[in-house]
């Protein structure tokens, strides 16, 4: 199959190139830079889609970006970056003479309320409470297909946690802190703590890239993508603190990242939700990484 996939040169795009590729699939990215094995989003935009059977979009400004202070100018890249170029591949779609069969946008799970008690499946009702759920709500919408578009091109969206893995997303900035023992847990500890490992958040895009649409639909098929076991913050810094044989006795206080992250995104830190991959089990997919132990082990392992 030939993939294209948007924001592929970032930290998920990156395992989940390397996995199409595994799988003998053909890889084009589309990227702000031009490049070998790229097109950039003006190419896009002017050329039309390339001919492919799958497309998926991760483009995004970090949310984490440690170098950047939130304010206005920061939260409009957060929209743009991913509203504009969600919407230039679902348009590119639209117009397209052969669009492909598959269409997958990754989302977050930042839909659903924090909320240290309610369990959230695909099938939660939800409604904007605040700016991510709303970037979330926006970002979607970007994603969706004109109906006789979507009755041939199946439409998934993918919903991940905290990405777990070494190479990059929050693992990146947590583990010198570990290492150097000053890790701990983050606000009150307790808040849940939906997390996914990259590698099966590649899995998870990878086959819903593969897999037809039986029949089509023309609304599109959610997935959760995190992983089936239930986490507090508490329980992962406990685990990652084992498994590196680091002491993890200094929380860092709601407050202390509230100052440093601004509040409206220190949530994705100091409160989580309860998220459960019930269609995401149903499709049969295998998790390698079920559970925190194995998904940290390999991390560190690494
Ligand atoms: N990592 C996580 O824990 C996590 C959790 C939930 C959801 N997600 C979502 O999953 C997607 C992929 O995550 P990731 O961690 O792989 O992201 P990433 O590495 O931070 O970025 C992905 C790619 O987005 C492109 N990009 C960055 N800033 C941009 C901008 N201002 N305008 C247009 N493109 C821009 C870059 O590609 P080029 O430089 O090639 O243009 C970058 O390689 C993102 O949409 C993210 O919001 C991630």
């Amino acid at each position: 199959m030939r993939i294209l996939v948007g924001g592929g040169s970032g930290f998920v795009g990156r395992e989940l190139t390397r996995l199409l590729r595994v799988k003998g699939h053909e890889v084009t990215l589309i990227s702000r830079q031009p490049g070998p094995g790229k097109i950039t989003w003006g190419e896009l935009e002017s050329g039309g889609l390339p001919a492919c059977d799958g497309a998926v979009n991760l483009a995004g400004e970090n949310i984490l970006n440690p170098l950047r202070w939130w304010n206005e100018s920061y939260k409009k890249d957060l929209f743009s970056s991913r509203i504009d170029t969600t919407k230039a591949l679902a348009d590119a779609i639209s117009a397209s003479p052969s669009p492909p069969h598959s269409w997958v946008l990754v989302s977050a799970v930042a839909c659903y309320q924090p909320s240290l008690t309610a369990e959230y499946t695909e099938d939660s009702e939800w409604t904007p409470f605040d700016l991510l759920s709303r970037l979330v709500k926006e970002w979607e919408a970007a994603a969706l297909l004109p109906e006789n578009v979507a009755t041939t091109t199946k439409q998934v969206i993918v919903r991940p946690g905290i990405v777990l893995g070494r190479d990059g997303g929050a693992m990146k900035q947590m583990m010198l802190p570990f290492w150097l023992g000053l890790g701990g847990t983050l606000g009150s500890g307790r808040q849940p703590f939906p997390w996914i490992h990259v590698s099966d958040l590649a899995g998870i895009i990878a086959g819903a890239l593969e897999t037809p649409a039986v029949p089509p639909s023309p609304s599109p098929q959610v997935l959760n993508g995190v992983a089936p076991a239930l986490n507090t913050n508490h329980e992962f810094t406990k685990e990652l603190g084992r498994i590196l044989n680091r002491p993890t006795i200094l929380p860092v206080p709601g407050f202390a990242l509230n100052a440093m992250l601004g509040s409206e995104r220190a949530i994705l830190l100091t409160q989580g939700q309860k998220v459960i991959p019930k269609n995401t089990l149903e499709t049969g997919f295998q998790y390698k990484y079920p559970d925190l132990t194995s998904a940290l082990r390999e991390i560190v392992r690494r």
